[in-house]
């Protein structure tokens, strides 16, 4: 299955200096460790283990699962009997068995240049204590569900690990979602309490969050649903009285900075903030006096840890469930592995914690290994597009994890922005989320990393809670485009349509056939879902979703998705979710959603909108459905073209021909077999009237 030898020829190898201090050094290292992880991973897992505390240890089987529907109910468990706490392990252990207290945990670097924090673990320890506290007085309990929508800021941080301090399972809601995917989120998981920000900037623009949040309980409140209590931290606003709708002063983070003067370099205008007395209570009020001494409760292995929002091809979007031990060790052996972490490095994910890469890779991953991370609020391209650069010399960042959209996009600026810095602290450079293009590979290792640092390009998914796909930087020689292998653990195959393993070079569905200690445990109060989505098709693997080919030295290659799903920027949306979007326009009788390559963003949004009987087509209804769609589901999803189809081309059976549409959308005239096609004159008119720029 990994290859005897690795090739010799068209690959790329780290240095001799960079392997001789890697945890995984060769080749032979990593095969030999691979088989130990899937022939033994009792043992394999045991000893990762033992670097954690638990308070108690596992009794009867290591893992126990079943992957199989036709046998039965699907069911993953890791380390049963267990008890532990992670934020113990990613803190208290880390601040008193390992002497890191005055290690810096985050440094966070504020949207503004300038605006900037640093927060040891003993800092880190003593807030997510305190906070934990709060929650505890407001009522949150073991199992008890938060849902957090928040900033980049060391708050979120804070937030999440005071959640899981107290085994309340947090559900963190990316602020760059609309008020209705908030609410849509809150309720699937009951969340009894949320957690918000007045607001915050990205670039030059102002996101007045809490009125979202408010604008989301309302809807909640409408459907039924009431949240309780909503905190609200001041970012923005630091003067800002509760219940005050001025504006105040100054624009900062004043929660974290009370001996730190100067960071705020740029005034600005703050938000209105909108203030029930009933539900809203100011996190600075809440913290005041509080005790930063709060023990963890102790949870056992398979408890729910969070819960994380991925869209789903039905539209709906699923409620992917994490639980304590697996998710712990796992993200923790990626990390330090994939990351080839060592105890000076300073770690930059540049995703935001409200996606999966954040949670893993930010949060729980860096933290469980006591390393020290970038934590960045703002934007590659502001205050100008060497931002990123400037803060790899600021903080002589050593390693560095972005996706392919954002080099992508930095590509087109030039060489200069980058060449401006000088870069000479990076050692691995990362990337994460869709496959990225050889040609945005080379420049990312050439210029970016001047040629010296190995590229890892890992695969994973929301469901696989870390990588699972991916080179190790000194052991795997790598080809640019390429996941490379199989993380520890982790036994890949590819099916053709009928479910037949495919052996050598092939090409057809990723599935995984047994467990990792991280992969998602269900869908939230749905098992069925759970099932259905990820075993069904082909009973007794996991599938991905994902189509892969292996070449001749048995390298994987992701090829995209193979549902009906699409990838913004990294960001998986379901094209039934965007047509839902859109036919809630009293206009839009019916719609159809395909992907077609964007040279930045991946894949960009190719809608096509057939219109109620008498209605025309112009600026204003087409303004009004992009906003819909902005409003339903947030900015990510905004189409880039609109195109109006008086007809769709569909079967004989009325089902939607989308390889039809996704032809017409690329502009591509080879149809391939278009025989079930039931009107074939409706092609002819998508094509004459494409989106002309697409
Ligand atoms: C989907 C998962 C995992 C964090 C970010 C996305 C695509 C992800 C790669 C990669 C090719 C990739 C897949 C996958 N994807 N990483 N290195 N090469 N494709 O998480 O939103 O759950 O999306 O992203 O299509 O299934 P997600």
């Amino acid at each position: 299955m990994i290859p005897e030898t690795a090739p010799k020829e068209d690959v790329y190898l780290a240095s001799a200096e960079f392997c001789k201090t890697s945890h995984v050094p060769s080749f032979d290292k990593y095969k030999e460790l691979y088989v130990k992880s899937v022939e033994n991973p009792d043992e394999f897992w045991g000893d990762i283990a033992k670097d954690f505390f638990w308070k108690t240890k596992h009794n009867g089987e290591f893992l126990s699962y079943n992957f199989d529907v036709t046998k039965g109910e699907i069911f993953i468990k890791f380390m049963e009997g267990a008890t532990t706490n992670i934020c113990y392990n990613l803190l208290d252990r880390n601040v008193h068995e390992k002497n890191l207290g005055n290690k810096v945990a985050f440094y966070w670097e504020g949207n503004e240049p300038g605006d900037e924090l640093t927060v040891t673990y003993r800092e880190l320890l003593q807030k997510v204590c305190q906070f934990a506290n709060v929650l505890k007085s407001q009522g949150v309990k073991k199992g008890d569900r938060v849902s957090i929508y928040m900033p980049m800021v060391v708050e979120l941080v804070v937030a999440m690990l005071a959640c899981v301090r107290i085994g309340a399972v947090h559900s963190i809601v990316f602020a760059g979602f609309s008020a209705e995917s908030l609410c849509e989120r809150i309720m699937d998981s009951e969340c009894s309490l949320l957690i918000t920000a007045d607001g915050f900037y990205r670039g030059d623009k102002l996101i007045n969050l809490k009125l979202l949040a408010d604008d989301a309980l309302q809807k909640c409140k409408d459907k039924g649903f009431s949240v309780k209590r909503c905190i609200m931290l001041k970012h923005l606003s630091k003067d800002a009285e509760e219940g005050s709708q001025s504006p105040p002063a100054k624009r900062s983070c004043p929660d974290l900075q009370d001996n730190q003067t100067g960071r705020v370099k740029k005034r600005r205008p703050v938000p209105k903030v909108p203030w029930n007395p009933d539900v809203d209570q100011c996190w600075h009020t809440l913290v005041k006096g509080v005790s930063d001494q709060c023990e963890p409760e102790w949870c056992e292995s398979e408890d729910p840890l969070f819960i994380l929002y991925t869209s789903g091809s039905t539209g709906k979007p699923k409620g992917v469930l994490h639980t304590v031990s697996g998710y712990m060790l796992y993200t923790a052996a990626t990390f330090r592995l994939v990351f080839d972490y060592q105890p000076e490095d300073v770690f930059w994910c540049t995703a935001d914690i409200g996606w999966i890469t954040g949670h893993s890779y930010i949060t729980y991953g860096p933290l469980a290994n006591g390393a020290t991370s970038v934590l960045f609020e703002g934007l590659p391209t502001y205050p100008d597009v060497g931002r990123m650069w400037e803060i790899v010399d600021k903080y002589r960042v050593t390693k560095f994890y972005t996706a392919p959209t954002a080099i992508r996009l930095l590509m087109k600026y030039g060489n200069e922005p980058v060449q401006k810095y000088k870069r000479d602290s990076l050692k691995v450079l990362g990337t994460v989320g869709e496959p990225i293009n050889p040609e945005a590979w080379q420049w990312y290792h050439s210029v970016v990393g001047d040629k010296r640092c190995p590229i890892v390009d890992t695969f994973w998914q929301t469901e696989t809670g870390g990588h699972v796909l991916t080179p190790l930087p000194a052991a795997t020689p790598t080809k640019p485009g390429s996941a490379t292998f199989p993380f520890f653990g982790v036994v890949p195959a590819i099916l053709n349509e009928s479910g037949e393993e495919l052996e050598g070079p092939s090409d057809g569905y990723l599935v995984f056939k047994q467990p990792w200690p991280g992969i998602m445990r269900t869908v939230y109060g749905n098992q069925q879902r759970f099932e259905t989505t990820y075993f069904k098709k082909f009973p007794g693997y996991y599938v991905t979703g994902d189509g892969c080919r292996r070449d001749k030295d048995g390298y994987y290659w992701i090829t995209g998705r193979i549902d009906d799903m699409l990838n913004v920027s990294g960001h998986l949306l379901s094209t039934a979710e965007v047509e839902s979007a859109l036919v809630e326009h009293e206009n839009v009788a019916e719609a159809a959603v395909v992907g077609c390559p964007h040279p930045v963003k991946g894949e960009s949004l190719y809608c096509f909108v057939t219109l109620t009987e008498g209605v025309s087509y112009g600026r204003g209804l087409e303004t009004e459905l992009r906003n819909i769609v902005r409003e339903k589901i947030g900015a990510i999803a905004t189409p880039d073209y609109i195109q109006n189809a008086p007809g769709l081309p569909k079967t004989r059976s009325g089902k939607i021909m989308r390889r039809v549409l996704r032809k017409i959308a690329c502009g591509e005239r080879e149809l391939g077999d278009i025989s079930t096609l039931a009107d074939s004159s409706v092609v002819d008119h998508l094509f004459q009237n494409r989106c002309c720029t697409a």
